[in-house]
């Protein structure tokens, strides 16, 4: 197995892995999947850093997508999709409330959090009947293999508190906790070449 970049015509299966393999907890596994490859297309086209990994089939086995512009991306996405989001967060009530929170902290500068490192691991994530047979770590090692090429050293991701599974693949692969917020850890990792 090796890992390539990522062009369009992988979005469709990135939309299926992303949607199967997120927990319920996060708002993005409520999108559908025409919503999703909308967002991977936007990440995609701003993000340089994007790979994923075939299996023999040659079907998409696992992505990882990155860069300086996820933020960009999510936000030309969310303005694009505003109405259809505001839609589906009053269905999922729980995330509508999140929200109410996360504004009311931001409005009254209580609590922005914001991680040193500029260069973003927006997403990584592997098809269920894939996962524990290290296309995890071989996405991993390629993306910051890429970075490392373009004189890069460090980068941030951050993750949900809940999800304990990524937490110990993050915490195995040398990335520290730098900041957290009410649901969140914002985790850094500095790239050492072997
Ligand atoms: C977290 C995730 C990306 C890991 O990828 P993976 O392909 O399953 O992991 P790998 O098989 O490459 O495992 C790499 C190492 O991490 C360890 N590891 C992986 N999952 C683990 C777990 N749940 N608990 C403990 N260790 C774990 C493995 O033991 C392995 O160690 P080794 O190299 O010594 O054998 C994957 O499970 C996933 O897609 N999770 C759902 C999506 C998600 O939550 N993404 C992150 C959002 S922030």
């Amino acid at each position: 197995m090796k890992a390539i970049k990522i062009d369009n015509s992988h979005l469709k299966q990135i939309a299926e892995i992303h949607k199967q393999s997120y927990y319920d907890d996060h708002f993005s596994s409520k999108l559908n999947n025409k919503m999703l490859m909308e967002l991977y297309s936007y990440q995609i086209k701003l993000n340089k850093y994007s790979f994923c990994v075939l299996d023999e089939k040659n079907c998409v086995a696992g992505f990882v997508v990155g860069g300086y512009h996820s933020h960009e991306a999510l936000e030309k996405f969310k303005s694009k999709k505003y109405w259809k989001l505001f839609y589906s967060l009053l269905q999922n009530p729980s995330f509508f409330i999140e929200k109410i929170i996360q504004l009311v902290k931001e409005n009254f500068g209580k609590t922005q959090v914001n991680s040193s490192e500029k260069l973003r691991l927006f997403s990584i994530a592997i098809r269920k009947d894939m996962q524990g047979r290290g296309v995890g770590k071989l996405l991993l090692k390629r993306f910051e293999n890429e970075l490392s090429l373009d004189g890069i050293n460090s980068y941030g991701l951050s993750v949900k508190k809940s999800n304990i599974q990524a937490i110990r693949f993050y915490e195995k692969y040398g990335f520290i906790k730098e900041l957290e917020d009410l649901n969140g850890i914002y985790y850094r990792k500095e790239i050492v070449n072997e």
